[in-house]
């Protein structure tokens, strides 16, 4: 589409007497016919008044006419019309089919909508991604899955934009859970058991030690006095709660594996305790350190430097908080990794923690504080499984699995697999993602796992679906040589559709870097399998003369050369067989 793009914006240019590549943004592919307009790109003549290229006075209807006589039809753009505030371009359809497809005659490795013109605007640089950071002995929550699969998309985005990606886990791995942990595990806790399963058992710990520890003032003597140790490094001390850290990780990145997620970094909220003091320092020499009535130390936020909104650092003891340890952790990553820009990403209720986090980075001087953003995402309830609530990230994959396999046992059309549970586990993540992402992530829902693991309807399944009965088309027709097409074969509708369709692609990628939404590319492949089903019913290989076989060939190893790397960008692992 990066071709039509920059035909349009050269027009554009020249009746505006502005450099194209300012205005390549401004020129949208739209893959609607409106009336009788079957168009394929559209521009916005309030979209140019609101950034500049207009004068914003004046009939915008009289403006959109005069521009549109200013632009000429040629070979290539063969329709310009207008209605109301836009103005629509038809591209020459031989050469439509012919631009689309030509990146695909090798379509194992091309990168289709990559190269392309809108998407170089964007600036790329070194990207942090910082996501999933679950907390060692708690329970792994539906919020920690959110943030796991959110994280992974934005990280496959800006890789594949060009971006240099470090992706980190910020584990939940000090504070005073730690002490508790430790005291009781000398007495609930069983190193067998530990190495056996270690996310079940420290939960397990974990949690009756807090039963305990309502009526046992010795326990939580006990734990106070384990995490003092801990803050004096203590070897000891240290030596338990590196165990539990380490048996956590490891088990943790075998889960992660399952979802074919890994992190470069696996960080923590105990890493960067040294820079505590550095970061205090700092803040002191700034003035901008107070002390509260109880003694702790706090950083005025109010407007009005009254003191009616603060934020603690270091409590009366001395000990760090939360808040604290982030301050030190996103100074020292800035220094680690040189970062352009780190993304956080947690459910919505830490929005004001990462506020305060980056206007106190900000009041310290970090301009690079700017580039910092937390991608917050809402709440979901109701996510059970058949034995009850989901605790460990392993009962939602074992759940998704078992009722994957249940629904696939009963279909008539499931195929013969090597290895079914390792498809349904795939498909059935695969819903889950797709149902996650529909929405703005902001929004809460109700989880249903009836629902998500339909296989019609916009689904994860339909996608999986529809990529695997692409790989069988593709698979059977190995032997068609698809290097030479004829482009005058794929003028029907359906054709057609489906490559207006792909025009949106980099368009598509393009906002999703904006915004960080995985909605608009989720909804931008749920729509091409749907222009991928006509084109089945109606654009059959098998039993067509050889040149129309051929480029209908085509015309489908493009889609699925698509929707799969799409897919993976979301994090789906397609499957070629199901
Ligand atoms: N461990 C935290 C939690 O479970 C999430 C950490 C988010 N990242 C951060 N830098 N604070 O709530």
């Amino acid at each position: 589409s990066g071709f039509f793009r920059r035909r349009i914006a050269a027009k554009l240019g020249r009746a505006l007497q502005q450099p194209e590549d300012v205005l390549i943004p401004t020129v949208s592919a739209v893959s609607v016919s409106k009336k009788q307009i079957s168009a394929d790109f559209r521009l916005s003549v309030s979209t140019l008044r609101a950034n500049g290229f207009l004068p914003s006075s004046g009939d915008i209807r009289q403006q959109t006419e005069n521009l549109a006589s200013q632009m000429k039809c040629d070979n290539e753009v063969e329709n310009i019309s207008v209605d109301r505030e836009m103005i629509f371009f038809t591209v020459n359809r031989k050469l439509l089919v012919q631009k689309m497809l030509e990146p695909f005659e090798k379509h194992e490795d091309v990168k289709f909508g990559f190269n392309s013109e809108l998407l170089n605007t964007l600036k790329k640089g070194t990207t942090l991604v910082e996501y999933s950071s679950p907390n060692i002995a708690k329970k792994f929550h539906v919020g920690h899955l959110r943030s796991t699969i959110i994280g992974n998309f934005i990280a496959n985005l800006k890789q594949s934009l060009g971006n240099n990606v470090i992706r980190m886990n910020y584990l939940g791995d000090w504070g005073m859970q730690f002490g508790l942990l430790g005291a009781a595990f000398d007495r609930f806790g069983s190193q067998e058991k530990l190495k056996q399963n270690p996310l079940q058992h420290l939960f397990e710990v974990y949690v009756q030690a807090n039963k305990e520890a309502e009526h046992d003032d010795g326990l939580m003597q006990a734990a106070q006095s384990f995490f003092r140790q801990l803050e004096q490094h203590e070897p000891q001390a240290l030596t338990l709660w590196q165990q539990f850290r380490d048996i956590t990780v490891k088990e943790y990145q075998s889960i992660y594996k399952r979802l074919g997620i890994h992190f470069d970094v696996y960080s923590g909220e105990s890493e960067h305790l040294g820079q505590v003091q550095e970061v205090m320092q700092q803040l002191q020499s700034r003035g901008l350190l107070k002390t509260s009535g109880n003694g702790a130390d706090v950083v005025d936020l109010s407007p009005d430097g009254d003191l009616s909104s603060v934020c603690t650092l270091l409590r009366s003891d001395g000990t760090s908080l939360y808040i604290t340890r982030d301050l030190a952790a996103a100074v020292s990553r800035r220094r680690q990794y040189q970062f352009d820009e780190m993304i956080y990403v947690t459910d919505k209720s830490q929005s004001t923690h990462f506020q305060q986090l980056f206007q106190i980075l900000s009041s310290m001087g970090h301009s690079w504080s700017y580039s910092c953003q937390h991608v917050p995402f809402g709440l979901v309830k109701g996510m059970k499984t058949r034995t009850g609530e989901v605790v460990f990230l392993e009962d939602v994959l074992d759940e998704v699995q078992a009722r994957m396999l249940d629904n696939m046992s009963r279909s008539k059309t499931t195929k013969e697999l090597d290895d079914p549970e390792d498809t349904a586990e795939k498909v059935g993540m695969s819903a889950l993602i797709t149902q996650d992402f529909k929405g703005p992530l902001q929004a809460d829902y109700i989880f249903d796992w009836d629902r998500i693991l339909q296989s019609h309807g916009d689904t994860g399944v339909f996608l999986q679906y529809t990529h695997a009965r692409l790989h069988s088309l593709i698979q059977r027709n190995q032997q068609v040589d698809t290097s030479e097409f004829d482009p005058n074969l794929l003028q029907e509708q359906a054709s057609i559709a489906m490559l207006q369709h792909l025009l949106r692609y980099d368009e598509v990628l393009y906002q999703s870097a904006q915004d960080l939404q995985p909605k608009h590319l989720v909804n931008f492949l749920l729509k091409l399998c749907h222009l991928i089903a006509s084109a089945h019913r109606v654009l059959p290989v098998k039993g067509s003369l050889q040149d129309v076989a051929q480029a209908r060939l085509r015309l489908f190893h493009g889609a699925s050369s698509v929707l799969s790397g799409g897919m993976k960008t979301l994090g789906i692992i397609p499957v070629d067989k199901m």
